[in-house]
């Protein structure tokens, strides 16, 4: 997949951020195939030493100050770029797309997961329930996918209680929602082509019918598709706006992530090093996954949470303190890394999973020293965000195809064990992001 070579969709994703950027035309003129009638046939593949260079030449000319790719400190293309695959973005004709459009619906099923009760504390598989769908048939502008993949998220634990939150609870005796990637295998719209790889928020389910402007086709010549639920998709984002905008890191910054190990804190101990972070600090339950932030995601030291102590560990992993935490535990991670915090020091509140299966309220860290150190804490909800995602992708994909972003999976196969996978990601089975192959 990582063949070297970067498809024509990348360079006019890198020649989009230019134009946006204003990049002047003789330096555009040095992309290859970059007049459009080129780039629409989307016939040849650039290799990626060229396509590395043009990055570099966007890069320069970005005016003094303004974050741009390549400069370690400022990772973002400009916030203009059109936005051509991933979530959330204008829709845009994969290599897959054929130039056809069906409305014969190869199924009228639908096997799927439903929320069969509510959880008090952790939840089991008894909350959830296999059962068999009608599909509707398809209204003039939609689609119907057919599931391959699907995401199991933290966050999901929240929506099974009936109670006022940001997002709202899942339905009980339904499917719940949840992020997802298939295969148009009919249309009825224009826009999204049958064999077209999209994503979209119907998971939970093999297939799905929606809205078209609801599916966002995405590009998987030069990225595996379920890069677009990882890396790539909300998990990642998450980890990007954190560290650039929630709790920047800035040259020389000792940084410390929880979770580390996970969807969001694999990436982020990697950008937090590309932001020129000083020291990277991860913890993560267990020796193997410690050793995995050290191996592969761009640690320099690893806390074992299982091993207790946290001040104690922090202390020594960061003897000078710290300047940004990003927090997906809170808890006893909060309260240690508020300890460890140096003045003015910047705290991204991304997550609490200490306490997602509580009953009683967690005992929570002694917010005074916030204020004696001047700190800033910043919550932040991905989804109220999405607009950031041209940047994001634009920024990202060089980053998966130079290899110098390594990610991991852990998948769990077949919808009958989306309830276990999901389970799984509360209780720390997963390294990297936790996914469900459902084809
Ligand atoms: N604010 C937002 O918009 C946003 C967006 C995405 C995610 N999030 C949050 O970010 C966090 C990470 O999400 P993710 O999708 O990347 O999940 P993840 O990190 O891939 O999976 C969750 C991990 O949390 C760890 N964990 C569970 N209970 C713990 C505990 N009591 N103490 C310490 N670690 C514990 C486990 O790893 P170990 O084995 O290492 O303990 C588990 O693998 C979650 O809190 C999530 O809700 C927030």
């Amino acid at each position: 997949m990582l063949s070297g070579t970067a498809s024509t969709h990348v360079v006019r994703l890198v020649r989009d951020a230019a134009l946006a950027a204003g990049v002047p035309a003789p330096l555009l003129a040095e992309l290859p195939g970059a007049d459009d009638a080129s780039l629409a046939e989307d016939r040849h593949r650039v290799p990626l030493a060229t396509l590395v260079r043009i990055w570099d030449l966007l890069a320069h000319t970005l005016p003094p100050g303004v974050p741009g790719p390549g400069t370690p400190s400022a990772p973002s293309l400009d916030s203009r770029t059109r936005r051509t695959t991933g979530p959330g973005g204008t829709a845009a004709p994969s290599k897959k797309a054929l130039a056809m459009t069906t409305t014969a619906q190869p199924t009228t099923t639908t096997r799927e997961i439903r929320l069969a009760a509510r959880p008090v504390g952790t939840p089991g598989p008894e909350h959830f329930t296999l059962a068999t769908a009608e599909l509707p048939p398809l209204a003039e502008g939609q689609v119907l996918v057919r599931n391959t993949w699907m995401s199991v998220d933290p966050y999901m634990r929240g929506r099974m209680d009936d109670a006022p939150s940001y997002i709202p609870p899942f339905e009980l005796g339904a499917p719940p929602e949840g992020g997802a990637i298939g295969e148009v295998v009919a249309s009825r719209s224009p826009d999204v082509q049958v064999g077209a790889t999209v994503s979209h928020f119907l998971g939970w389910r093999e297939h799905a019918v929606l809205d078209a402007a609801h599916a966002t086709v995405v590009d998987t010549a030069d990225v595996p598709a379920t890069a677009y639920l990882g890396p790539l998709g909300t998990t990642g984002l998450t980890a990007y706006l954190a560290l650039t905008e929630i709790a920047p890191v800035r040259e020389g910054d000792t940084v410390y992530v929880s979770a580390a190990a996970g969807a969001v804190g694999s990436v982020a101990g990697q950008i937090a090093r590309r932001l020129g972070a000083g020291r990277v600090i991860g913890s993560a339950g267990g020796p193997a996954k410690t050793a995995l932030l050290l191996s592969e995601f761009g640690y320099d030291a690893a806390i074992d949470h299982r091993q207790g102590d946290l001040p104690g560990q922090l202390g020594k992993a960061a003897p000078e303190g710290l300047d940004v935490y990003l927090d997906s535990v809170g808890g006893d991670h909060l309260d240690a890394a508020l300890e460890a915090m140096r003045p003015r020091g910047r705290v991204a509140l991304v997550g609490a999973i200490s306490g997602y299966n509580a009953t009683a309220p967690v005992p929570g860290p002694d917010l005074y020293r916030a204020a004696t150190k001047e700190l800033t804490l910043r919550g932040m909800i991905v989804s109220h965000y999405l607009d950031r995602f041209p940047e994001f992708v634009g920024t990202a994909i060089p980053w998966i195809l130079d290899g110098s972003l390594r990610t991991r999976e852990t998948v769990y196969e077949g919808l009958e064990q989306a309830p276990e996978a999901f389970l799984g990601v509360l209780g720390g089975a997963n390294t990297g992001k936790m996914l469900v192959r459902l084809g």
